[in-house]
């Protein structure tokens, strides 16, 4: 599948209100999966994608999607010459991205088998790996696939892995568990914020030097 971006069109246009109720529908739904209980703010969503500086056939990939906060900055952002692919494992989500975003890419399954994901659409390792995964309420196993499939893809490249975590939640075991086994696998680290016109305030996470 080709997901080049030929254009700025991907922009995607949503309702805020909207989005916001179904997207607390799916949270009551699949609160584990889902793990938050409104969509990333704009200004979380900047802060997470940054600066885009892909060479012509990079590719970014996004996990966890959601109803597309970043994606939409990733739309803006993104050169015509770069590729996009976001893996949502939410059926119900995985329908408003493809209709929102048409010149983008999005692939229905799991972040952890991110490695046979690429393979099927044809698509080289990522320079980039975004991720709205909620790691605080992922079950270990998981988890520790997302974390491999990671570093595999940013093993030997000075690209960056960037998340996101609640303020509130920081402290939680799991999300202590998170950045312990991300800070054993990658010699950079760095801590954005926390940025506050986000309900909840969240710190943005930036790992590179996949080891
Ligand atoms: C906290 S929400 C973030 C949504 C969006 N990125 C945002 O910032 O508003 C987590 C998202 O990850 C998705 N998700 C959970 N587990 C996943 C997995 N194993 N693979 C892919 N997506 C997953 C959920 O369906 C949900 O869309």
């Amino acid at each position: 599948m080709d997901a080049t971006l030929p254009g700025n069109e991907g922009r995607g246009r949503s309702n805020p209100l909207r989005e916001g109720i179904g997207f607390f529908g799916r949270f009551l739904r699949n609160p584990a999966s889902v793990g938050a209980v409104l969509p990333s703010s704009r200004y979380l969503s900047r802060a997470l994608v940054g600066h885009l500086d892909l060479a012509p056939g990079e590719l970014i990939v996004e996990f966890g999607p959601g109803t597309g906060p970043a994606t939409a900055i990733v739309a803006e952002r993104l050169p015509p010459h770069a590729n996009y692919l976001g893996i949502e494992l939410d059926e119900r989500f995985h329908g408003i991205l493809t209709r929102r975003f048409p010149r983008l890419a999005f692939h229905r399954g799991s972040a952890a088998d991110v490695r046979e994901i690429l393979a099927e659409h044809g698509l080289p390792r990522p320079r980039r790996v975004m991720s709205g995964l909620p790691f605080a309420t992922l079950p270990p196993a998981v988890q520790d696939s997302v974390i491999d499939g990671i570093v595999w893809a940013l093993r030997g490249h000075d690209g960056d892995f960037r998340t996101f975590q609640y303020v509130h939640a920081y402290g939680m075991r799991a999300a202590r568990r998170f950045r312990r086994l991300m800070q054993e696998r990658f010699t950079g680290f760095e801590r954005i914020g926390p940025i506050m016109r986000n309900v909840p305030p969240a710190y943005v996470l930036r790992y590179w030097g996949a080891k």
